[in-house]
């Protein structure tokens, strides 16, 4: 594998002796003079160590070493120090440095340093890739879920996963819609490209522009080098726009004019970048309902909805659950190095009856929380902590939540709803007919010919 490597040193000669020293090790350098240029490098380029001098003409090697810290943590940096001022070298190495080298260097020490440096970044690297792949963790075989509902999706993100073409999936909070995202490109041909997920709604709509196109050095107060955005890095691959009913209308403009041209421009920039790019979408709002209300614009939403996706809520595909729960037991069972405990019928079916508002992610929380309550081999309802039912108050609800609400949390079938809206009326008239009647927007003799249907007695007065 070629490396990449970082030097930072002003001194030409000095960067050309340690390019030299080091031409047999399959590394391809990348060399800058002061800690902004050499930051600038680092945004745009897969880099896999930094070696760095600390005095630099602008842009210390301390903060070269800070900014990769806080970036890709995993990139080691050496530090290059003058012989006598060990004391800036330990302090780098507290603030995370890997090691460092003391100038005129000494050939062995340096490219010990460095293979040590590297093989932990390699074996860093790999063991992110590695575990990806063993777990196969976005592999659709892991959406687990075989009610029709679940199938149907699965079958449908399966045939577009093979192609380009833009899709939108909408679901409640916790449905799996960044999970069925990953696994459309995992399976896609674009699966050795970048995913690379933006949140609209995490963004300030400033930044968000910033974000997904990229700015050149100067484009604003505060952009001291250029920046790819997240179009650019994500070429040959998919960009996965999560929350993007939260983009605000001026970024969803320019968004619109990407999608249709496929090339953009870096903030502060004039060159025209084409976009290799397949773009995901994920919401949990209702966009056409957005549309109407001109919160969302309704060329855009025809140009991300071509494929839509709608994940159900959970409590639309209860069948699912037993399988669902016994998959994340396993799961957590797998990474608690336990073994696998029984789910009884009893909590399986609390399980299969609750409201799940937070959907497949709040019964995955439930169950994580059930693992560790239980320590043994059984989970039984004393482990299984379920949330109140009601994140809302009923007077804030209109009246499609309500029926939601009692239709698929409550269960309440028409005949249970009519018979409880005729009882609740006559009661609140003190059982006058005609005054209940008008309270339901009946006639009396309807409502009298339902009392007689429900086996109530027509007893109330007139
Ligand atoms: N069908 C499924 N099979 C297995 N695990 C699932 C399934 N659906 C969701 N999950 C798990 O539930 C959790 C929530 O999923 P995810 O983050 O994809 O939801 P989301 O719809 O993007 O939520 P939000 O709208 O809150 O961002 C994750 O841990 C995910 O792995
Ligand atoms: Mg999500």
């Amino acid at each position: 594998m070629l490396t990449n490597v970082l030097i930072i040193e002003d001194e030409t000669r000095m960067r050309e002796v340690i390019i030299m020293l080091l031409s047999d090790m399959n590394i391809k350098f990348f060399e800058a003079a002061d800690g902004a240029e050499a930051i600038e490098i680092f945004e745009n380029e897969n880099i896999h160590l930094v070696i760095t001098d600390l005095k630099l003409p602008q842009k210390s090697g301390m903060e070269v070493l800070a900014h990769v810290k806080e970036n890709r943590s995993e990139v080691p940096v050496i530090i290059i120090t003058a012989f006598g001022s060990i004391d800036n070298a330990v302090t780098a190495i507290r603030q995370g440095a890997f090691d460092y080298v003391t100038k005129p260097f000494k050939e062995d020490r340096l490219r010990s340093c460095i293979k040590k440096a590297l093989q932990i970044s390699h074996l860093t690297f790999e063991v992110k890739h590695l575990r990806q792949e063993i777990e196969g963790k976005y592999n659709f075989n892991n959406i687990i879920g075989n009610s029709p509902e679940m199938c149907d999706i699965l079958r449908m993100a399966g045939e577009v996963s093979k192609t380009d073409t833009t899709v939108l999936i909408t679901g409640e909070s916790g449905t799996g819609k960044e999970l069925l995202s990953r696994a459309t490109h995992i399976n896609s041909p674009r699966s050795k490209g970048p995913f690379l997920p933006v949140n609209c709604a995490a963004i300030p709509s400033a930044l968000l522009e910033a974000e997904l196109f990229g700015y050149e050095r100067g484009a604003f107060t505060g952009a001291q080098q250029r920046k790819k955005g997240k179009f650019e890095m994500a070429s040959g691959g998919t960009l996965f726009l999560d929350e993007i009913g939260d983009m605000e209308l001026d970024v969803q403009s320019k968004f619109l004019r990407v999608l249709e041209s496929h090339a953009f421009e870096r903030l502060g920039g004039d060159k025209s970048i084409q976009a290799d790019v397949r773009i995901i979408a994920a919401t949990n709002k209702d966009l056409e309902k957005m549309v109407a209300e001109k919160l969302f614009r309704e060329d855009l939403y025809y140009r991300v909805s071509v494929f839509p996706i709608r994940i159900p809520p959970l409590r639309e595909h209860r069948d699912d659950i037993p399988l669902l729960s016994r998959h994340f037991v396993q799961g957590f069972s797998k990474a608690f190095g336990r073994k696998i405990p029984m789910l009884s019928d009893k909590v399986l079916e609390m399980l299969v009856n609750h409201p799940w508002k937070g959907n497949i992610r709040e019964l995955k929380n439930v169950l994580e929380r059930a693992m560790i309550l239980s320590k043994g081999d059984r989970i039984t309802r004393r482990h299984v902590v379920l949330n109140e039912t009601h994140e809302k108050p009923f007077s804030t609800m209109n009246i499609d939540q309500i029926v939601s609400l009692l239709i698929h949390d409550y269960r309440v079938g028409i005949e249970e709803l009519e018979s409880k809206c005729i009882t609740f009326a006559l009661e609140r008239s003190g059982n006058n007919v005609s005054q209940a009647a008008r309270m339901l927007g009946l006639s009396r003799a309807t409502l009298r010919y339902r009392l007689e249907k429900m086996g109530l007695p027509a007893s109330a007065k007139n």
